[in-house]
C-alpha cells in the first residue's frame, strides 16, 4: 500500500497540466483498471483479522488521492483565471509564419542586383492604352503583335479598324513603361520596371495567361551594344551562376534595332545538352536590343543624339529554371506543397 502512495506521489509531482491531472485520476482511481480498485480487490484474499484495518487504510489512500488531485486540479484552475481567460504561465506558441513566393523572391533578386548599379525600379499601370503598349513602341495598327488573339482587351474595347476609341487592354508586356517613363523624363535614364503582364494564353506547362516581366532602359549619349552586352552578361551572371555563359543570337522586334535574343548555358546541364534545353545546351532567356529611333521619336527625343537599350525578362521563366519547378501553373495554384519550401 505504500509502494502504490510513493508511486502516486511520484507521478503527481511530474504531472504537469490538467490533462496529465487526470490521467492520474484514471489510472489510479478509475472504476475498471485503476490501481487502487486492483488493490482493494486483493483484500478479499486477505486474513479475516487484517481485513477490516487494510480496507480502512486502503479507503484513507483513496481519500488521500483524490484530495490532492482536487487541489492541484483548483490550483491550476485558480492560475488559468476564469474560463476564456490567458493562462500567462503556459509557454507561448510560435505563431505560423507565410513563406516567400517564389516569384517574388526572384523579382527581388533581380532588383537589388539592378538598383546595385545604379538603376531605379519603378511600377506601372497593369491596365494600359494601345498607345503605350504598341504604336509608340513601333507596332502599328497592322502589326501582328497587336493580335486579339494574344491581347486581352477590357471593356469590350476591341479597336474598331479606323479608329474610333481608344482601346484599353491588359498590358502584353511592360515594354509600354519605356514609354510612359521617357515621356515625363529626360536622359541620363536608367530604370527596370517589374509586374504582371496578361496574354490570352491556354494555360500548359510553360504558359499561364498572367505572368511577371521585368522591363530594363538605359538611355544617355553615347550608349552602345556593347553596354547591353556587359550589363546582361552582369546581371545574368549574378542570377544563374558565375560560370554562366552568356550568348546574343540575332533577332527582331519592333522597338529595337539591332535586336538580340540572349541566351545562357542551360541550368540543368550546364551545356552538355539534355530534356530541357532539347539538347542544344542553351536556354533562351530574354529579349533586348538598341531603342529604335521611332520610339525615340514617339518620346520626342532627338534620335541623333541619344542612343540606349532596353530589355525584357520573364521572371516566372527564371523561377521555373532556378528552383527547377516544373509547371509554371503551379505558381498561381496557391500550392503549400510549393510555396512552404521557400524561407518565411
Ligand atoms: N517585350 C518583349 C516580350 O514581351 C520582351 C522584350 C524584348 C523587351 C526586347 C524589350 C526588348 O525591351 O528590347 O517578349
Amino acid at each position: 500500500m505504500s509502494a502504490l502512495r510513493e508511486a502516486f506521489c511520484a507521478d503527481l509531482e511530474r504531472a504537469a497540466s490538467t490533462r496529465d491531472l487526470q490521467d492520474l485520476r484514471d489510472r489510479y482511481l478509475g472504476r475498471k483498471r485503476g490501481r487502487l480498485v486492483a488493490l482493494l480487490k486483493t483484500l478479499a484474499g486477505a486474513p479475516p483479522e487484517r481485513r477490516r484495518a487494510l480496507g480502512q487504510a486502503a479507503n484513507a489512500l483513496k481519500q488521500e488521492i483524490e484530495g490532492e488531485l482536487t487541489a492541484r486540479r483548483e490550483a491550476a484552475e485558480k492560475r488559468r483565471g476564469p474560463a476564456g481567460a490567458v493562462d500567462a504561465t503556459l509557454p507561448g506558441r510560435a505563431p505560423a509564419l507565410g513563406h516567400r513566393h517564389p516569384l517574388s523572391l526572384v523579382r527581388e533578386e533581380m532588383e537589388s542586383i539592378f538598383s546595385a548599379i545604379g538603376f531605379e525600379i519603378l511600377e506601372g499601370p497593369e491596365a494600359e492604352d494601345d498607345y503605350h503598349n504598341f504604336e509608340a513602341l513601333n507596332m502599328p495598327a497592322a502589326h501582328p503583335a497587336r493580335d486579339m488573339q494574344d491581347t486581352l482587351y477590357l471593356d469590350g474595347s476591341i479597336p474598331a479598324p479606323g479608329g474610333g476609341r481608344p482601346a484599353t487592354l491588359l498590358r502584353t508586356h511592360t515594354s509600354g513603361m519605356q514609354i510612359r517613363y521617357m515621356e515625363t523624363h529626360e536622359p541620363p535614364i536608367r530604370i527596370i520596371a517589374p509586374g504582371l503582364v496578361y496574354r490570352r494564353d491556354t494555360p500548359d506547362l510553360t504558359h499561364s495567361p498572367m505572368f511577371q516581366q521585368v522591363e530594363g532602359l538605359l538611355v544617355g549619349e553615347t550608349v552602345t551594344m556593347g553596354d547591353l552586352k556587359g550589363t546582361l552578361e552582369h546581371f545574368l551572371r549574378a542570377l544563374f551562376d558565375d560560370d554562366t555563359r552568356v550568348e546574343f543570337r540575332p533577332s527582331f522586334f519592333p522597338y529595337t534595332e539591332p535586336s538580340t535574343e540572349v541566351f545562357i548555358t542551360c541550368v540543368f546541364c550546364h551545356g552538355d545538352g539534355c530534356a530541357v534545353c532539347k539538347q542544344t545546351g542553351w536556354i533562351e532567356i530574354l529579349g533586348a536590343g538598341m531603342v529604335h529611333p521611332a520610339v525615340f521619336e514617339a518620346v520626342g527625343y532627338d534620335a541623333e543624339r541619344f542612343s540606349g537599350w532596353a530589355f525584357g525578362i520573364g521572371i516566372d521563366r527564371v523561377a521555373l529554371l532556378k528552383y527547377r519547378v516544373d509547371d509554371i501553373r503551379r505558381f498561381y495554384g496557391n500550392d503549400l506543397h510549393l510555396l512552404e519550401q521557400f524561407p518565411s
